[in-house]
C-alpha cells in the first residue's frame, strides 16, 4: 500500500528518534548527539550514535544506518508498514488509508521509474557500442576514468529516436515514456521524439539512488550545452540535488557537504576523492535544497564560480538561507579565483588546490556583510543611517531569535568599526563631560528644557533600550526603574521584559555575563504586539561606544527628577568603577567566550 506524500515526513518529525532508540539502547548525550552500545552487533564500547537533529542513527562499528522507521523495523523485526503503524500510534497519528487514486498514482510512478531505469541501462550500453565512440572519447577528453563513468552511470543518447524505438520494442507504452520525460510529444500532432539525442547522458537520481531524470551534454561546443528532463511526477527540479545519493554516506562521515554548480564539478570532485559534492540542476538553491543539505551537515559549503554570476548566486543563496538559520546551523562560502570551476581547478592543480578552496570557505556573516557594504561609502550621517536600516532589515529576515540577536550585534559592531577608523583604545576613566566624574549633589540636576510629549516618549523609549545594553546599570536601578512610568507600549514591554529577566539574576554578575544573559533571554521575554518594535529598540541600542553619555543625555530629559538624580549618581559611581582594568577584564572575557565558541565549533 502507498502512503500520501508528506505523511512519512510528518511522522518522522513527530516521533523522536532518540525516544524510540532509547527503548532499546541506553543512550548517553554527547554534544549534539547521543551514543550507546549498538543493538545490531556485539560490542563493549559504544560506537552507535543517534542524531536527534538529523533524525538518523549510525553505527561506526557495523555500519548500521537509518532513520526512525528503519530502526523500528530492524530492532523489532517488523515490516515497513508495521513499523509505520506502530510509530504512528505512538505519535497519535492516523495512518491514512490509500484511496484508489493514490494507489493508481503510485503504480504509475513505479512504472515511470522502471522506464527511467531501463533508459539508463540503454544509454549506458550505447556508450560502449561503436555508435557511442565519440561520446566515450569526449568523456575521456574530460579526464573521466572508466570507473567514474561506470559509477555515475554516464551514457550515450544516440541521434534519432533510438531510445523510443528500443523501449517500445521492449514492451513500454508511449504514454509512460512521455510521462517519464524521456520522450516529447509535440502539440502540433507531429510524431513523438527522443528528448535527448546525440548527447552524453547523466542520470539524475533521488536520494536513494533511483533514476528520476536525465541531463544530457552536447559533445563539444554548441547550444544548448545541457538539456534536462522536464519536471515529471517523479522529478521536481527545485528539490533535487545532483549526486546526492553517492554523496550522502561520504558527507555523513565527514560532516561536510559541498554544493557546486555543475554535473561535471560533482563528478570531477568525486573522482579526486572529494565525494561529498552535490549540485542543483542549473537553478538557484531553493529552501527544499537547503533543508536537504542541513540534514547532512551543519554548515554546507557553497562553492560558486568566482565570476559575477557565481557571486550573484552566492548572494541569492545567502538571502534564501537567512529565515532558516538556527543555532549552530549556517552556510559557508567558498570561491575559486581566476574564473575556474571545480572541475577545471582540479584538472589544472589537483585535489589539494580544491581542498584549499574549501578550507578557506568564509562564514555566512562575512558574505552578508560584504553584500551590504560593497560599493557604498558612508561619509555622511544619512548614509550611515541607511546602512543601519539595511542591517536591521537583513537581520529581520532571520526567524530564530537567538541567531538574529547575534547577527545584529555582529553587523552593528562591524558597522561601528567601519565608521570609526582605528584610533587609540578609549579610556573610560577620564571625564568626557563637565558634569561627569563626580556624583552630582542632590538637587544639582538642572531642570530639563520642556520636551514635547512626542520627544518625551522618544526619550523614554531610548532610555529603556539603552539600559538593556548596560544591564549592571539596570540591575542597580531595579527598584526605581520598576516605578518609572513609560507610556510607550514598546518601551514599556521592553523594559518590563528586561526587568523581569534581571530580577531573576541572583549572583553578583559582571556586565559581560549579564549582557550575555540579557541577549539570550530578553528577546524571548518580549512577546506580543510590541515585540518587533522592541526588538528594533534593542538593535538601535547595540552601539558599543558612548553609551554613558547617551544615557546621561536622556536622563537629563526625564520628567521624574528624583529618578534622574538617582540614575546619575549610580552612573557616576560606575564611571569610577569602570576603570581601565575592568574594561580589560571585559575584553578578556569576550575573547575567552569567542575561544570557547571556536572550540565548540571544532568539536
Ligand atoms: P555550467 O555551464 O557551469 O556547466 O552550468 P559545467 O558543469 O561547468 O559544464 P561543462 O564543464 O562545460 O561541461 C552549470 C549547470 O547548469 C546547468 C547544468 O545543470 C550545469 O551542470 N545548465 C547549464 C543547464 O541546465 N543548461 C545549460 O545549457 C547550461
Ligand atoms: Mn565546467
Amino acid at each position: 500500500m502507498s502512503l500520501p506524500r508528506g505523511f512519512l515526513d510528518e511522522l518522522r518529525t513527530r516521533v523522536s528518534i532518540v525516544d524510540v532508540v532509547a527503548k532499546k539502547v541506553r543512550l548517553i548525550r554527547k554534544g549534539h548527539e547521543y551514543s550507546g552500545l549498538c543493538p545490531f552487533h556485539n560490542e563493549k564500547t559504544p560506537s552507535f550514535t543517534v542524531s536527534a537533529e538529523k533524525g538518523f542513527y549510525h553505527c561506526f562499528g557495523c555500519g548500521a544506518h537509518g532513520d526512525v522507521l528503519s530502526f523500528e523495523m530492524q530492532a523489532n523485526g517488523l515490516s515497513f508498514m508495521e513499523a509505520v503503524e506502530r510509530l504512528a500510534a505512538q505519535a497519535g497519528m492516523e495512518v491514512p488509508q490509500a484511496t484508489p487514486e493514490d494507489a493508481a498514482r503510485s503504480k504509475r510512478a513505479a512504472s515511470v521509474m522502471e522506464a527511467l531505469e531501463a533508459a539508463c541501462k540503454f544509454y549506458e550500453q550505447r556508450l560502449r557500442l561503436p555508435e557511442g565512440r565519440e561520446a566515450f572519447a569526449y568523456a575521456e577528453r574530460r579526464a573521466l576514468s572508466e570507473e567514474t563513468i561506470a559509477r555515475f552511470r554516464l551514457g550515450y543518447a544516440p541521434a534519432g529516436n533510438a531510445l523510443k524505438a528500443a523501449l517500445l520494442r521492449d514492451g513500454w507504452d508511449e504514454a509512460t515514456l512521455v510521462e517519464a520525460g524521456l520522450v516529447g510529444r509535440p502539440d502540433d500532432g507531429r510524431a513523438p521524439y527522443d528528448i535527448l539525442r546525440n548527447r552524453l547522458t547523466f542520470p539524475i537520481t533521488d536520494r536513494r539512488g533511483r533514476v528520476i531524470a536525465f541531463g544530457g551534454r552536447i559533445l563539444g561546443d554548441g547550444q544548448p550545452k545541457y538539456l534536462n528532463s522536464p519536471d515529471t511526477p517523479v522529478f521536481h527540479k527545485g528539490y533535487v540535488l545532483y549526486g546526492l545519493a553517492p554523496a550522502r554516506a561520504a558527507a555523513l562521515e565527514s560532516g561536510r557537504v559541498v554544493v557546486v554548480e555543475g554535473y561535471m564539478d560533482v563528478i570531477a570532485m568525486s573522482q579526486a576523492g572529494l565525494r561529498e559534492a552535490v549540485a542543483p540542476l542549473g537553478t538557484a538553491l531553493t529552501e527544499g535544497h537547503l533543508a536537504e543539505l542541513w540534514k547532512l551537515a551543519d554548515e554546507p559549503i557553497l562553492c560558486f564560480d568566482g565570476d559575477a554570476a557565481g557571486q550573484r548566486a552566492a548572494r541569492r543563496a545567502a538571502e534564501r538561507a537567512l529565515p532558516e538559520l538556527k543555532p549552530g546551523r549556517s552556510l559557508r562560502f567558498a570561491a575559486i579565483v581566476g574564473g575556474k570551476d571545480p572541475d577545471e581547478l582540479i584538472k589544472a592543480q589537483g585535489r589539494g588546490a580544491m581542498e584549499a578552496v574549501l578550507e578557506n570557505a568564509r562564514p555566512l556573516a562575512d558574505v552578508l556583510w560584504e553584500m551590504t557594504v560593497e560599493g557604498r561609502d558612508f561619509a555622511t550621517p544619512e548614509r550611515r543611517a541607511a546602512l543601519d536600516r539595511d542591517i536591521f532589515d537583513l537581520c529581520a529576515k532571520i526567524k530564530d531569535e537567538g541567531v538574529r540577536g547575534h547577527y545584529q550585534r555582529e553587523l552593528k559592531d562591524r558597522a561601528f568599526a567601519l565608521f570609526r577608523p582605528p584610533r587609540p583604545e578609549r579610556s573610560f576613566s577620564g571625564p568626557r563631560r563637565p558634569w561627569r566624574g563626580k556624583p552630582p549633589e542632590p538637587g544639582a540636576v538642572a531642570t530639563p528644557p520642556p520636551a514635547s510629549p512626542r520627544e518625551a516618549r522618544a526619550n523614554e523609549l531610548q532610555l529603556a533600550a539603552l539600559l538593556t545594553v548596560r544591564p549592571v546599570y539596570a540591575l542597580r536601578h531595579l527598584e526605581s526603574l520598576s516605578r518609572v512610568r513609560i507610556d510607550d507600549g514598546a518601551a514599556r514591554a521592553y523594559l518590563d521584559a528586561l526587568l523581569g529577566v534581571l530580577a531573576e539574576i541572583t549572583e553578583d554578575a559582571d556586565d559581560a555575563v549579564l549582557a550575555a544573559l540579557v541577549d539570550a533571554r530578553v528577546p524571548e521575554a518580549v512577546r506580543g504586539p510590541h515585540s518587533e518594535q522592541a526588538e528594533r529598540l534593542r538593535f538601535d541600542a547595540l552601539e558599543p561606544f558612548d553609551l554613558d553619555s547617551r544615557i546621561a543625555d536622556l536622563v537629563a530629559t526625564l520628567k521624574d527628577r528624583a529618578l534622574a538624580e538617582e540614575i546619575l549618581a549610580v552612573q557616576a559611581a560606575m564611571e569610577r568603577e569602570f576603570s581601565e582594568a575592568l574594561w580589560q577584564r571585559l575584553r578578556a572575557l569576550r575573547q575567552e567566550r569567542e575561544r570557547l565558541r571556536g572550540l565548540d565549533g571544532e568539536a
